[in-house]
């Protein structure tokens, strides 16, 4: 493969998601102030760092004067972004239906719409031709942009249709693409009415990515049931052309949190929150406010171990950082009123005077917040109906090796694949399992807890972003760099 191939120096990498990673606020006409979010896309991208990457993708505005988008684009260019301008309509069809009311839910085993959004099953088609129309509008700007040589790597659901619309502009391109969300069995993807065109397009790539072997197994084998084709060790062929597909499990840029540890700012905010919850055990959910997190679950074990284990009700607390997200799609808009209800009932019920059980919260943290919480956290629960691969828990991890707090994982989160030997492992459907796991990982005795540590710490330090991007990198252009072996689960 490429033998002989040298690498020129500086390669450029196009990374095209559907979001880029800013947030943008116009400030005038022709004046916008822009706030990278240092994601772990981002975290992961910097530090590959034999290749220069470019970012491609939706600022998540609506944009509709000529004024306002050059000025954007030019403010862009500064952090090396390329925007793509969607209008309302577009957003509404693509982002909002196919892609948050339809692929979301289907790959995460909710399935396709019923009942309510039985409405937008009929508008269906328009939505999957908006999907289609979206993806050509990223194709148009990678291709104005792209110089021969580059490598593109797109991502995630919201693109599944892009390495098609690139390789059909210019077959040579190296196109990747990575799944972020878990692949459903095909049983589940052959329900989708678009099922043979998706996976047909997702095959125009080079090499296609998932987190786990499990996703990638789900992926090859719709493939042959579905359309037919070949299954081979190295992906799937047709007609002679295989398209390779593999795991690679992401990670997170660890020492960033390990370091963050270290800020006075920080080490002053964990002061306080220990001397505010003295006397209680912390259990912390750190979730974005989606149908997939499982958080009315969540609660509800939560309320069941109250409800069976008087002795720690005023001992312990629950704190649920609940980040709002796609809040036009009425499904969300739904979620977050249950939660709130639910939230509401067991404080009522458990409360007193001073203290509640359960402190939620509808907003992110920054990041030296976020850092001083996973510190004093005790219990971590990460208790996901499905997740692709869950960043939470990794990071909850990372900044535990003072605490060596317990980890309560949902078995349906990719995850579960690398730490499950430190955490309790459970099904989040169980409420009963879930509330006797919470009263195991308050009860753990010490040497149990650093054994259990110990283990994922290792994981999450030795398996970070950085190789997970260069690892993929590497696959779809083979170098000379050198991966541990173990890395692909
Ligand atoms: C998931 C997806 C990402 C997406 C993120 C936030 O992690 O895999 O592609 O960016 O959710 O969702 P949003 O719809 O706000 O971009």
């Amino acid at each position: 493969l490429n033998e002989g191939w040298e690498r020129p120096t500086k390669q450029r990498l196009l990374v095209v998601a559907n979001r880029l990673p800013v947030s943008a606020v116009r400030k005038g006409e022709d004046s916008w102030s822009l706030e990278i979010s240092a994601g772990g896309l981002v975290s992961a991208l910097l530090g590959v760092k034999e290749f220069e990457a470019r970012w491609i993708g939706w600022a998540g505005v609506n944009v509709p004067d000529e004024v306002g988008q050059k000025a954007l684009t030019k403010a862009l260019a500064e952090k090396r972004c390329i925007p793509v301008f969607l209008d309302e309509e577009i957003v509404h069809q693509y982002y909002n239906g196919y892609c948050n009311n339809i692929l979301w839910p289907l790959f995460h085993y909710l399935g396709l719409p019923q009942e309510d959004r039985l409405a937008t099953t009929r508008s269906f088609e328009s939505q999957f031709a908006s999907y289609k129309k979206a993806n050509q509008m990223f194709a148009d700007v990678v291709n104005e942009h792209y110089e021969e040589g580059d490598v593109v790597w797109c991502h995630d659901y919201h693109l599944m249709f892009l390495p098609k619309c690139l390789k059909e502009s210019n077959s040579d391109m190296k196109v990747g693409w990575f799944l972020h969300t878990p692949f459903p069995s095909s049983e589940i993807h052959r329900t989708l009415p678009s099922r043979s065109e998706l996976l047909r397009a997702v095959l125009a790539a080079d090499l296609v990515g998932f987190h786990t072997y499990d996703y990638a197994r789900h992926f090859v084998s719709a493939c042959t049931r579905i359309l037919g084709l070949e299954g081979t060790p190295e992906g799937v062929e047709d007609q002679g052309r295989v398209t390779r597909v593999a795991a690679f499990p992401i990670g997170i840029d660890s020492d960033r949190f390990i370091r963050t540890l270290e800020v006075s700012q920080v080490q002053e905010h964990i002061k306080e929150l220990k001397e505010r919850f003295a006397g209680r055990k912390v259990m912390l959910g750190v979730d974005r406010l989606d149908m997939i997190k499982g958080i009315p679950q969540k609660i509800l074990a939560f309320e069941k171990f109250l409800e069976e284990n008087p002795y720690w009700r005023d001992k312990v607390v629950l704190l649920q950082i609940a980040v709002p997200t796609r809040t036009d799609v009425p499904e969300y808009q739904k979620l977050t009123s249950q939660v709130h209800e639910i939230v509401g009932r067991i404080n009522g019920r458990f409360g007193s005077l001073i203290a509640v059980p359960i402190h939620h919260l509808d907003r992110s943290l920054d990041f030296h917040a976020l850092c001083a919480v996973y510190a004093v956290t005790d219990v971590a629960l990460v208790t996901s109906l499905r997740d692709g691969m869950n960043l939470v828990s990794y990071e909850f991890v990372a900044c535990q090796d003072s605490k060596k707090g317990v980890l309560i994982l949902s078995e349906f989160a990719g995850a579960a694949q690398s730490l499950g030997a430190g955490a309790i492992l459970v099904n989040p459907w169980n409420i009963t399992e879930v509330a006797s796991a919470i009263g195991q990982a308050l009860n753990m005795p010490a040497d149990e807890r650093e054994k259990r540590h110990r283990h994922n710490f290792e994981h999450v330090t030795t398996h970070t972003a950085q190789q997970w991007a260069e690892f993929f990198v590497s696959v779809l252009l083979p170098t000379v760099a050198t991966f541990p072996s173990d890395f692909v689960e």
